[in-house]
């Protein structure tokens, strides 16, 4: 396990936070005991990101998916969003962080809505690290928005259909104007993408672990950004070719 600061980060990590609810059962609780948990790994993973000088960090908190879990976890899960917004708030604006959000919005109740909207616009400023939180996103849905907002361009005449890129797909997803993610760590044992970030990690590299995300802690963290700085990153090109190019 590594305990010291990485020789270099990646710029941008998304996390799949797996594992609150096997947490939870295995210790006889309620599965919004592992989410509440849950809270404390955000909380220290989001402080150890800003301080080996991540500059984007995304987690997914909640996928369009999880609407059909049963109704009080979904509650109680908006209910935890919304505490931690209020009570974060103070830090984010303290260690520069930028909040912003991936999903469709507009679905969240009300409240965690407002809440929502009022931190992206008080750390709008904030430049050190931006913390995106995938809320009610899916990756399918993302891309679907997509294609809507370019066929209408296209439609109403403001761009060429053949002009529509690779460019242009990214500036209509929600993550527009960032880098794709480098590192993708899934906690909780699992070995899959469950829709996200579909088009941003065609060239990520991926992490799985099978500590569940309430234990995943700091050095957990530092660990996963280790083995990613050990990775080759080849892009369809030949190791020797990565190789020559990282000696010139
Ligand atoms: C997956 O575990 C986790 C979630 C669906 C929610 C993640 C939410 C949090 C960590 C807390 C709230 C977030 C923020 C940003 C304050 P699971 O329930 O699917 O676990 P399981 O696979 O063991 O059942």
């Amino acid at each position: 396990m590594v305990t010291d600061l990485p020789e270099s980060v990646p710029r941008h990590v998304a996390i799949i936070m797996d594992g609150n609810g096997r947490w939870a059962e295995e210790r006889h609780r309620p599965r919004l005991f592992g989410h509440k948990a849950g809270v404390d790994s955000v909380r220290e993973v989001v402080r150890t990101a800003r301080e080996i000088g991540i500059s984007v960090l995304t987690l997914y908190a909640f996928s369009t998916e999880n609407w059909n879990r049963p109704s009080g976890e979904v509650r109680g899960l908006m209910t935890l969003l919304k505490n931690y917004l209020q009570a974060e708030l103070r830090t984010m604006l303290q260690n520069d962080i930028q909040l912003r959000c991936l999903g469709e919005q507009a679905k969240l109740p009300m409240d965690v809505n407002q809440i929502l909207e009022q931190t992206i616009a008080e750390t709008r400023a904030c430049r050190s690290m931006v913390l995106n939180l995938a809320l009610s996103y899916g990756g399918r849905n993302e891309l679907v928005h997509a294609v809507q907002a370019i066929v209408r361009k296209c439609q109403e005449g403001r761009l060429d259909w053949r002009a529509v890129s690779e460019s242009t797909i990214n500036e209509h997803l929600f993550t527009a104007g960032l880098p794709d993610p480098d590192l993708l760590i899934r906690t909780g044992g699992e070995h899959r993408l469950s829709n996200f970030l579909l088009w941003q990690a065609s060239y990520t590299e991926l992490y799985f672990t099978d500590t569940r995300w309430p234990d995943f802690k700091r050095n957990d963290f530092l660990h996963a950004i280790h083995i990613y700085h050990h990775r080759q990153r080849r892009y369809g090109r030949t190791g020797a070719q990565v190789a020559g190019s990282k000696e010139q």
